[in-house]
């Protein structure tokens, strides 16, 4: 029996490495990766973007989240074919090219927003969408649209703090 007989095309199976195309941070980056792997492994492993952090890879802490056109997800649930033809930032996307750091990383700084940092990539990211999408009216909803997000350090006073000023901040800017 030949090995076509045996196995169908079907397109391409586990460990058959796929190039996949896609933008981090407004770069445009080629990899050839296993159809299997995810975003956050390709971010961390290949493209030493270390910013977003493996806490539990099961989709249960959020410490992995980036953007994927502008909507925040968890870069170990997602498969990093997934992400081809797509625009990915990552924490490492957020400040200016001096180095001024975003306003929304200026707020957790002046806010005591974190500990031991682990967590705050995910939060940063995550907060940033959960601006954008006008889930930031009060602190309730802030710690509601942020619970995906954990701490085990408990800084979540001073993240709610610092979301609140962003929003404030943002929203004034805007009107
Ligand atoms: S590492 Fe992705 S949710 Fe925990
Ligand atoms: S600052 Fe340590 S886990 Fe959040």
């Amino acid at each position: 029996m030949t090995d076509t007989a045996t196995r169908p095309e079907h397109g391409p199976s586990a460990g058959d490495p796929l190039e996949v195309a896609f933008a981090v941070n407004g770069t445009a980056v080629r990899a050839a990766v296993d159809v299997r792997e995810s975003l956050l492994d390709v971010l961390r492993e290949r493209l030493a973007l270390t910013g977003a952090k493996k806490g539990c890879d099961h989709g249960q802490c959020g410490t992995c989240t980036v953007l994927v056109d502008g909507r925040r997800v968890l870069a170990c649930l997602t498969l990093a074919v997934q992400a081809r033809g797509r625009a990915v930032t990552t924490v490492e996307g957020l400040a200016a090219p001096d180095g001024t750091p975003h306003p929304l990383q200026q707020a957790f700084i002046d806010h005591d927003a974190l500990q031991c940092g682990y967590c705050t990539p995910g939060q940063i990211m995550s907060a940033l969408a959960c601006v954008a999408e006008g889930h930031a009216g009060d602190d309730e909803e802030i710690r509601e649209y942020l619970s995906g997000n954990l701490c085990r350090c408990g800084a979540y006073p001073g993240i709610v703090a610092a979301v609140r000023d962003y929003a404030d901040s943002a929203r004034s800017t805007e009107g």
